[in-house]
């Protein structure tokens, strides 16, 4: 009815879906998770409970998590070894649960879940609790089973999510690993308060940035209309355009049921190649990074042999054009903090891919927004 209609658009903040008013609502969220963060130059985490010393004991960091979680944990491993240089593994919580990880004293196991509730991350909690580990918990429900069972706990303030697919709860995980990288390495004397300081203000004006990418979306939608089509779409990238390509392209075929898989670019010469034929959509990562010339002899490879490639870039990047049919530029940010800002076109592509194919965006078929039976 007309009245129910109204509602509708309401709730929805007058955007056609929540997965894109949530998509919208990314820049607050940032805002929000960093808000009170740092403190005259030091990191203030206080709910977590553990004392610098603490921190600085920690020797290893498993991330666990399922689904797009578990790829906020991918993003993050980058950030633990580089700034704190602490050796970090990210596993999905039904395999960690069932095999027998290394667990001492001083390690650190972060479960990461927008619900706070999903089984498999809660049984790993339980079994490395009962090995000893501390469990710090990233979620995004205030008094949730993973709030309540960690050692301590990090909110994403995303608020509620209800679109299926995670888009804001996975950026304010981001963020929230990235402070704890942080603050591992201010813990342990990798990284100095100045340094810690800058990082700090660079995170922030990721929010900026993020406004910005939301701002003109033309170039988004226009390489979704081009590969809305597709049987399979292949996404790549090398280091943080790596982990930022799994979520690609598990966004894609979440709400648009078209096949999408993820390669590190590096490894595409041992077995995707083969699938490039003309037309064959290629979606890379190709911001500035120090992979970036080896990431563009991959689109060569891929042009050759006749891809529609998409490259997410630098603005600025001009010579990108001679390799990608279609180019979408997101602003300069530093490697370690641009998955942040490359993430967003994504969901943008996979949305306008799954509205073109008719999809119910927020409602895929198949899928819960929080699964909790094994
Ligand atoms: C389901 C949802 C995903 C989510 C995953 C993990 O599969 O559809 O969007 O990423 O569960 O959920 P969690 O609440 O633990 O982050």
């Amino acid at each position: 009815t007309h009245v129910d209609w109204d509602v509708d658009v309401a709730e929805k903040g007058g955007y056609p879906d929540f997965m894109m008013k949530e998509i919208h609502e990314q820049p607050r969220v940032i805002r929000d998770t960093l808000a009170g963060r740092l403190v005259d130059g030091h990191l203030a985490i206080d709910e977590l409970d553990l004392s610098a010393e603490e921190l600085n004991l920690i020797d290893r960091v498993y991330v666990i998590a399922c689904g797009t979680s578990y790829h906020a944990g991918l993003i993050a491993k980058n950030l633990v070894e580089g700034w704190a240089r602490i050796p970090c593994e990210v596993e999905v919580a039904s395999e960690f649960r069932y095999r027998n990880p290394i667990i001492t004293p001083s390690t650190l196991v972060v479960a990461v879940s927008q619900s706070g509730e999903t089984a498999d991350t809660l049984a790993a909690i339980r079994d490395a609790r009962v090995k000893g580990a501390k469990v710090f918990g990233i979620t995004n429900v205030v008094g949730s089973p993973v709030a309540r069972e960690s050692d301590g706990v990090i909110y994403t303030k995303a608020n509620k999510e209800i679109a299926v697919a995670s888009t804001k709860s996975f950026l304010g995980q981001v963020v929230s690993l990235t402070l704890l990288a942080l603050l591992l390495a201010q813990s342990n004397s990798k990284l100095t308060t100045n340094q810690v300081r800058l990082l700090f203000g660079e995170l922030a004006d990721t929010a900026e940035q993020v406004e910005d990418i939301l701002s003109d979306t033309a170039a988004i939608d226009e390489a979704a209309l081009a590969c809305k089509d597709a049987a399979s779409a292949l996404f790549i990238g090398r280091g943080m355009g790596a982990a930022v390509s799994r979520e690609g392209a598990l966004k894609l075929k979440e709400i648009s049921y078209l096949h999408a898989e993820a390669y590190p670019a590096g490894e595409m010469k041992h077995g995707p190649i083969a699938l490039l034929d003309e037309g064959f959509p290629v979606i890379a990562i190709a911001t500035q990074s120090p992979v970036y010339d080896k990431l563009v002899s991959n689109l060569q490879e891929s042009k050759a042999r006749g891809a529609m490639v998409v490259a997410v870039a630098t603005e600025g990047d001009e010579d990108i054009r001679q390799h990608a049919d279609h180019v979408i530029y997101i602003p300069k940010v530093r490697d370690a903090l641009s998955a942040i800002t490359a993430s967003v076109p994504l969901q943008l592509f996979a949305r306008a891919i799954a509205v073109a194919r008719g999809c119910d965006v927020d409602q895929p078929r198949n899928l819960a927004k929080s699964v909790t039976v094994e």
